[in-house]
């Protein structure tokens, strides 16, 4: 990486609701600085004022920026922490978002342990190999005993788990956090107990330091004594290779709420996490250190400002400096187009990008042409890949209760689609546009944005189909005989690739085994 710009941290968090995910993202900003804390004000009300001017320009700009994109600057580097929808549903916007980070931090709350969403996200991680540092939050609450959190996150996950700290008690018994790589005790604020983290840590020679039995209770020191033996019997080192590797996690207990290990981790995202990767592409994957500027969109968010009915493309720059006003070729049109107002989300503002580097996310307002999975480049060579579609698991059949809104039904069905929030099918047999999704929680968006969005009112009626593949073949005349044969299953998507629509998973397998020579895939891959 040059040494002319500060490094990049692009990552996101994982987790399953109310683990504390925007409780500690909130704190990962007051502590990297990107909310200003005006004048000498209680910590507390501080953080709560950060929350509400959060929402605030929220509500006054009408973006939600908390979903999308939060840098800020911490230890001579930029952080940019992308946020995934925090809702049960898996959805495509989330897998796609997980693509454009270079890690994870992996939230979990210490009475729960690992719960499904948390498993799913974990997933999509592991299948990028994206490395995560994984925060226990809420100790000061009772909860699991550590060695119980640390074996299920190595049993459930298959991955080697490395405390970094360790909690002296829990809850009630709390008494405050030991750091495991270098010995200092980190201890809570007495004098306000709301927060509880005074910021002070206390540098210690080890475990039998006297200044240990000076700060916490005989039976906690003991305690903490023999469990920390006991970690450092039962699990590998810290192996910083491991862990870019996606074969290890470290694991750091706290409290985001009451601030408690926040800036550790954040140390340890500067520390240890990687800067920009190499991005998968054609003909060869993409260096950071590549001088011709290149990146992918990730995400595309419409109606960002209901005042101006623009939609905001989301690109991860892969490689190269990025100026302002630069053009670059959209992938698969060779369209030249010039990005004139790029946008850097600054925590507290959409500020004008000037320039951009390896890992930074940059909105391109436009008006359509730019869609997820599009690759922007100053090369007229390379496509960024590995952004998949993913097959529907329920298929709807859109009828409009006006007859005459067709043709903002089409907008607003194309605009959620290019967002990922849908599918859009276009089935051969019949004038009604079929919409797939993978949960049911996008339905609902789908029909309240219709709604509110668009003033267009319709209703999702049930489709004989549950699911769809993407079909191809080598040999043309084959597909076009078994597109013939299906023609009542047989639909087009967006970009016109032919589709095959199944009652469920069982017609899927019959079919594909009577049809050898088409391949039927649960994922298209946008290239
Ligand atoms: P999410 O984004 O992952 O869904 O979680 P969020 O941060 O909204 O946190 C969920 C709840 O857990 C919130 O409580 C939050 O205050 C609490 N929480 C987060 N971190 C901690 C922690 O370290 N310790 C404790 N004790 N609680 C924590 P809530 O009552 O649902 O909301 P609120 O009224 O406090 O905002």
């Amino acid at each position: 990486m040059s040494s002319t710009h500060p490094d990049r941290r692009t990552f996101a968090i994982i987790s399953h609701p109310d683990a504390g995910k925007t409780t500690l993202t909130e704190k990962l900003l007051v502590a990297g600085g990107a909310i200003h804390m005006a004048g000498e004000v209680k910590a507390r009300g501080a953080a709560r004022r950060a929350r509400s001017d959060w929402m605030k320009i929220e509500q006054q700009r009408g973006i939600s920026v908390t979903s999308s994109v939060m840098t800020f600057e911490h230890a001579g580097l930029v952080f940019n922490l992308l946020d995934t929808p925090g809702h049960e549903d898996f959805s495509e916007d989330t897998y796609r978002t997980l693509t454009a980070v270079d890690s994870a931090v992996m939230v979990i709350d210490a009475a729960k342990g690992i719960e499904p969403q948390t498993l799913k996200l974990f997933e999509v991680c592991r299948l990028r190999s994206v490395p995560i540092l994984t925060f226990v939050n809420k100790v000061d609450r009772e909860g699991l005993p550590p060695f119980e959190l640390l074996d299920e996150v190595a049993d459930r996950l298959a991955l080697d788990v490395c405390p970094m700290n360790w909690p002296a008690g829990m809850g009630g018994t709390f008494e405050g956090i030991y750091d495991l790589v270098d010995p200092a005790l980190m201890l809570p604020d007495k004098a306000d107990a709301s927060r509880m983290y005074a910021g002070e840590r206390l540098p210690v020679a080890g475990l039998d330091d006297p200044a240990l039995a000076a700060k916490l209770s005989p039976g906690a020191l003991a305690h903490l004594k023999e469990e920390t033996e006991l970690a450092s019997a039962c699990y590998a080192p810290f192996d910083v290779a491991a862990y870019r590797n996606g074969d290890l996690t470290p694991v750091y207990f706290g409290s985001a709420l009451k601030e408690f290990g926040v800036e550790d981790l954040l140390n340890a995202l500067a520390a240890h996490a990687p800067g920009p990767q190499p991005q998968p592409a054609e003909p060869a994957p993409v260096d950071p250190d590549d001088a011709a500027v290149t990146g992918f969109v990730f995400k595309v968010q419409a109606n960002m400002n209901p005042a101006h009915r623009d939609r905001i493309a989301f690109m991860r720059l892969c490689s190269g400096k990025f100026e302002r006003g630069m053009r670059l070729t959209q992938g698969g049109t060779g369209k030249a187009i010039a990005i004139s107002r790029p946008m850097l989300f600054l925590a507290q503002d959409r500020d004008m990008a000037e320039e951009a580097w390896p890992g930074d996310i940059i909105g391109i307002p436009n008006h359509g042409t730019l869609r997820v999975g599009d690759t922007l480049s100053e090369r007229s060579d390379v496509t960024i890949t590995g952004l998949p579609n993913f097959a529907p698991e329920i298929l709807r059949r859109v009828a409009l209760v006006d007859p005459t809104k067709t043709k903002q039904l089409r907008k607003a069905l194309d605009d959620m689609a290019e967002e990922g929030i849908i599918q859009v099918f276009y089935p051969e047999i019949g004038a009604n546009m079929i919409v797939g999704v993978v949960g049911q929680l996008q339905l609902d968006v789908l029909i309240s944005r219709l709604e509110a969005e668009y003033k267009v009112e319709a209703k999702l009626e049930a489709s004989p189909w549950d699911t769809a593949r993407w079909i191809a073949s080598d040999d043309p005349v084959a597909l076009k005989a078994f597109q013939a044969d299906h023609r009542g299953a047989a639909a087009t998507d967006r970009d016109g690739a032919p589709v095959f629509m199944a009652k469920d998973a069982w017609e899927v397998g019959y079919v594909t085994q009577r049809h050898p020579a088409i391949r039927f895939t649960a994922t298209k891959e946008r290239r």
